[in-house]
């Protein structure tokens, strides 16, 4: 056990799935894994391990925003020996041209955080996808017919925001769409010398004001889970 994880070690398999939804979670658990097993209740935070096309591989909720994601990723990583960490989220679009129910992959994630500016004493890290599973993803796209955006994205601490007009600054620097973890996730991946790499439907557009139906989000989570399963075994 870890502190938030209940899982014996050896029980979470070396690439981890992360939705921020535990019963995301569950869902690709039980629509996409053979001999599932739970290995984690402890605050409802499902973590699951099975097999996919005969190998192992675990799915892990990782919650909402960067404070909770980085106590999974740093206990996945520092306790269970985790070495791939694919998030597969929703995220927000900046831009008219990247639609609704769009994948997005995201090569580095600004943020807004102070998590690395503590860190880093007042300097500013670029957190960056690992590149060998962003390559990885791609070529998988590309074979399986599915298009996406590649590019920057803002790990947001903030999702209702005072000022209406705040995402235009990132968007006017090219920042795709926002979310609420990546930036975490590929720093303390860097930092565990393990790999990570976010992709995301777009749930709702911010230059629109378009957002999708719950069965929509569905749809398109499960296309973009075929993706981040099929790069975890390349
Ligand atoms: N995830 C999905 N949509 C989002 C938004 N608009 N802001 C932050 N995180 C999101």
């Amino acid at each position: 056990m870890s502190v938030h994880i209940g899982a014996e070690k050896g029980s979470i398999a070396e690439t981890v799935l992360m939705p921020g939804d535990p019963l995301r979670a569950r869902f690709i658990a039980e629509k996409f894994l053979e001999n599932t097993e739970c290995y984690n209740e402890v605050r409802g935070m499902y973590g699951y391990t099975g097999l996919y096309k005969g190998k192992a591989v675990s799915v892990q909720g990782s919650g909402m925003g960067q404070a909770s994601l980085s106590i999974y990723t740093n206990e996945l990583i520092c306790d269970y020996g985790v070495k791939n960490l694919i998030r597969v989220g929703s995220c927000g679009s900046y831009h008219e041209h990247v639609k609704v129910r769009d994948l997005v992959i995201a090569m580095s994630a600004s943020t807004d955080s102070a998590m690395n500016r503590e860190r880093f004493n007042g300097n500013f890290y670029a957190p960056t996808a690992d590149y060998h599973l962003f390559k990885t993803m791609t070529a998988q796209a590309d074979e399986m017919g599915m298009t996406y955006h590649a590019g920057n994205i803002l790990a947001t601490d903030t999702f209702y925001h005072d000022d209406p007009e705040h995402w235009k600054k990132w968007a006017d620097f090219g920042v795709l769409a926002v979310e609420m973890e990546s930036a975490a996730l590929y720093t303390l991946a860097a930092k565990h010398g393990a790999r990570a790499l976010t992709i995301c439907t777009v749930s709702d557009n911010l230059a629109t004001g378009e957002f999708t139906s719950s069965e929509e989000r569905e749809t398109s989570f499960t296309e973009m889970m075929k993706l981040a399963l099929e790069t975890a075994f390349k």
